[in-house]
């Protein structure tokens, strides 16, 4: 991908990896992703912002090549996870006046991920700023979006905010902006995706970086993933939307059948539910995207998960979705666990509880049937689908 201006001396210099499949072996990407480096051209010195995964080191370069670059001053370091910081190694030796330019915590991170030379740096603190002759950046420290060390970069004179992975989404594309009727929903869905597979656990702090976008009034976000937004007010109410404490009158059910039992429990749930007019989503989690499950996880009043009794337990893929929900710490209110079992159905709902111990939730009775379920579990089953829509609708204000 070609580079890309955004204002005048600000360029898009980074790569787009088309057909990528998975994040950190765990998250997947159905629309690929991007690795957003930016070029700031000042009138004394010349900044780039973030790098590329290493393997995209040729796009990046041909890109710097592209605009002529002979120097590159600062080489500013956001975050220093490898998408973004494992190129730094390659810009240091094409231009080795550069310094790296971050934070305390970021320069122990990268010493430790790269074996940079403790020479390369420049540590900045909060609010410090940097001048590049008519441009400056300033600094402000953005921990836990998504790790401890992670800043954010305000080009002032332009108004852009450079937020690294907040507010980005894993999206390649060839368009730089979100401001096509083409691109808006996909920019949404998946900025929402990424949100709620990175970010999620981090809601508390994510309210605090908000309020300093309300502050800085940027005109155009830089995030390091997927488009650079310049509807700034769509995308930040989106996320104030999602750290919100606020749920929808929805309610998922993360399941695993394996001969039919639990899953009659589910459809029928399903349709209990559904009658009683919320929003109902069942997951067969042997096929679903677990990123799409994590989408709905962001904003659900009520999550009852549905395993069959195996090995003195509940099925391992509930287990290891129910591990995951358990690290996202979803906002969810209500939790519940139904299930068909052979012979100790309490074993599988004492494991999944075990498992979800940092939601806090308020956990409704289980229902258990042995076998396959019969006329009066059905029964229990439109009950409990009673009583859980009226508890959701109670709750919900989204
Ligand atoms: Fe895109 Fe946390 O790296």
């Amino acid at each position: 991908m070609a580079a890309k201006k955004i204002k005048e001396g600000v360029y898009w210099v980074g790569a787009v990896d088309w057909d990528r499949v998975l994040f950190d072996e765990l998250v997947s990407l159905p629309e690929g992703t991007s690795y957003n480096a930016y070029l700031i051209k000042g009138s004394k010195k010349t900044a780039l912002i973030d790098t590329v995964e290493p393997h995209k080191r040729e796009e990046f370069f041909r890109n710097l090549e592209e605009l002529g670059v002979e120097r590159i001053d600062y080489v500013v370091s956001n975050h220093a996870e490898q998408d973004h910081s494992g190129t730094i190694p390659d810009v240091l030796e094409r231009f080795p006046d550069a310094k790296v330019v971050t934070n305390k915590k970021c320069k122990t991170m990268l010493i430790d991920l790269l074996h940079l030379p403790e020479e390369v740096f420049q540590v900045i603190d909060e609010g410090e700023e940097l001048p590049l002759g008519d441009k400056t950046l300033q600094f402000f420290m953005a921990p836990w979006v998504h790790w401890p060390e992670t800043m954010f970069t305000w080009l002032k004179e332009d108004r852009i905010l450079f937020t690294c992975d907040f507010l980005g989404s894993h999206i390649a594309t060839s368009e730089l902006f979100d401001t096509t009727d083409e691109n808006r929903a996909k920019v949404y869905l998946e900025t929402k995706r990424y949100y709620a597979e990175i970010m999620m656990p981090f809601r508390n702090f994510i309210k605090k970086h908000l309020a300093l976008i309300d502050r800085l009034q940027p005109e155009i976000i830089a995030p390091s993933h997927g488009v650079v937004i310049k509807d700034v007010e769509f995308m930040t109410g989106a996320y104030k939307r999602w750290v919100s404490d606020e749920v929808k009158p929805m309610v998922i059910i993360p399941f695993v059948s394996m001969h039919e039992s639990t899953r009659h429990m589910v459809d029928y749930l399903t349709s209990e539910l559904s009658k009683e007019g919320v929003i109902v989503r069942p997951y067969n989690l042997i096929t679903a995207d677990i990123g799409n499950v994590a989408m709905d996880l962001v904003d659900a009043a009520a999550v009852v998960i549905a395993s069959p009794t195996v090995l003195a337990g509940a099925h391992p893929s509930v287990i290891s979705f129910a591990y995951l929900m358990n690290g996202l710490r979803p906002k969810t209110k209500f939790l519940s666990v139904i299930g068909s079992y052979g012979w100790n159905g309490k074993v599988m709902v004492k494991h999944v509880q075990d498992t979800l111990k940092n939601v806090k939730a308020e956990w409704l009775e289980p229902v258990l049937v042995k076998g396959l379920p019969k006329e009066e579990d059905y029964e229990k089953l439109s009950q409990f689908a009673k009583e859980l829509a009226a508890k959701v609708k109670e709750v919900s204000t989204l």
